[in-house]
């Protein structure tokens, strides 16, 4: 066998554990197992790279590579659940940034006149595609960051500007295939780079996320792109999964929130909506407030309660503490079931993520479509720092941003308990109805304080 055949065949291997893992990460179960996969695939397919034939300024490349751990591996480690969209935008805007660089060094490194024209397309793509996906990430991580607004930043005529920049980056392409001239690859370059920033400018808070996932899905493009250049057909596989997976997933979270791709991308969606409050401005109705006793008599003498996590638990790391209320109220005999909804928290699988972390049994989660037909058969909602997850205005008012939104259906317990700090709003910053209902009662406070202080009222009672 020859160096080459060899050094393919190990790429297939790393194929088809990234295949594995992918199948692996759609199951809470298995999510784990599908990560040590896909590392164990990744490191095989680093390692073979090194042997190579003509491959050049190793001694740059293990520096990188140093540069990269010492950067990524304590990013990784130290980042808060809550901050994870962040680390994802930054992570794929540098995979689109080096997609983009390999591009652009194989076409200086070349002679263009002299390559086929579908050769020089592919570089020209790669270039594009990823440049837009690093300048997009990076302004998907400030607004994440919170270092400008999250809220759509518009001008007048924004999209016709973004139109003429489209066009232009598609007239550049075709005269640098003509011309095979740099100055207009770096020119192509800059129209990229302005035009990742254009995009995802107009794109509000709310949907960042689902913008993250489609700019991923980009880079994995960018990668393939950069794999035909460079004849390697693991970054060929391994750029097209990332493309189709995240555009699935796109797919999926645009479903979720009961939108369409084209709404997010240029409705420049709750550009409206006020700072700090409710869409309709200020509250004045009443609400009933608790104590942790009252609500730990209630739990206690349920039959069957529901918790509903969002992203406000994953803020107060309250994971550990509800799975010790969970526990507390089955020893007792109660019935307890999380109900997930699929786009609770700030990215795909974060309540899963958490709740696995604190060892919550999986057959104990239930996902949305699972729920809901069991809602009306529970004695309390314990909805714990979710807000526009349960928002019933997104079934019954047309004119609420978030109408179309699928929900979870606490409003059909017979009891519904929030855990949440005050009485802003949710991500969506819309008002929620259900606060004000009359089988509802608030305990505010930080979550995990006030689980705590649930668990020694149901260890009391
Ligand atoms: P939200 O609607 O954002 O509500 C979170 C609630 O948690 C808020 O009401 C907040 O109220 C409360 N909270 C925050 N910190 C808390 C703490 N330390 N202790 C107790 N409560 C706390 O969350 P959700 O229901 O999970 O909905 C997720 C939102 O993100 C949706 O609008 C969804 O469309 C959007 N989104 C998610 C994704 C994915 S993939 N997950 C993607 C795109 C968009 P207080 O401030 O009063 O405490």
């Amino acid at each position: 066998m020859t160096r080459g055949t060899a050094i393919d065949l190990c790429y297939l291997v790393a194929a088809i554990t990234f295949i594995l893992a992918l199948k692996g990460l759609s199951s809470p179960k298995r999510a784990r197992a599908g990560t040590f996969v896909a590392m164990a695939g990744m490191f095989l397919a680093i390692f073979v790279t090194f042997f190579q034939p003509g491959l050049h300024h190793q001694l740059w490349i293990y520096i990188a590579m140093a540069i990269g751990v010492v950067i990524g591996l304590p990013a990784a480690r130290l980042v808060k659940m809550t901050a994870m969209p962040q680390l994802v935008a930054i992570f794929n805007g540098v995979g689109g940034g080096a997609a983009a660089l390999v591009s652009i060094t194989t076409f200086i490194g070349s002679n263009p006149k002299q390559e086929a024209t579908y050769k020089v397309l592919e570089v020209l793509i790669g270039v594009f595609i990823g440049t837009v996906s690093f300048s997009g990430s990076a302004i998907a991580f400030i607004k994440l960051q919170e270092l400008i607004t999250g809220r759509p930043i518009t001008y007048p005529g924004q999209q016709i500007v973004n139109a003429l920049l489209a066009l232009a980056a598609i007239a550049l392409i075709v005269a640098v295939l003509v011309t095979a001239s740099t100055t207009l690859l770096w020119i192509l370059l800059a129209v990229s780079f302005v035009i990742g920033i254009g995009v995802v400018l107009p794109i509000g808070g709310a949907d960042v996320p689902v913008l993250i996932s489609l700019l991923n899905s980009l880079t994995g493009l960018a990668v393939a792109a950069s794999g035909f250049t460079l004849g390697n057909n693991v970054l060929i596989v391994a750029g097209t999964l990332v493309g189709a997976s995240g555009l699935l997933l796109t797919q999926m979270m645009c479903k979720s929130i009961g939108r369409s791709l084209p709404n997010i991308l240029f409705s420049a969606f709750g550009s409206n909506i006020t700072a700090g409050g409710g869409a309709e401005g200020g509250e004045t109705r009443t609400v009933r407030q608790s104590t942790p006793e009252d609500v730990g008599v209630l739990l206690s003498y349920a039959r069957k309660v529901a918790i509903i996590p969002g992203y406000g638990l994953a803020v107060a790391q309250a994971q550990h503490t509800v799975r010790e209320l969970a526990d507390e109220l089955e020893a007792k005999g109660v019935e307890v079931f999380y109900a997930i909804h699929p786009v609770a928290g700030r990215m795909p699988g974060h309540m899963n993520v958490l709740l696995a972390e604190a060892n919550v049994p999986y057959e104990q989660l239930k996902e949305m479509d699972d729920a809901n037909p069991e809602m009306p058969t529970c004695d309390v909602a314990l909805v714990v720092g979710a807000n526009d997850t349960v928002n019933p205005s997104a079934k019954t008012t047309p004119g609420s941003p978030i109408f179309g939104m699928p929900i979870i259906n606490a409003d059909e317990a017979q009891h519904i308990v929030f855990l949440k700090r005050s009485m802003r709003p949710g991500f969506a910053g819309v008002d929620n109805d259900l606060l004000f209902d009359e089988k509802t009662v608030l305990l505010f406070g930080d979550a995990k304080d006030t689980l705590s202080k649930l668990v020694s009222a149901v260890n009391a009672s």
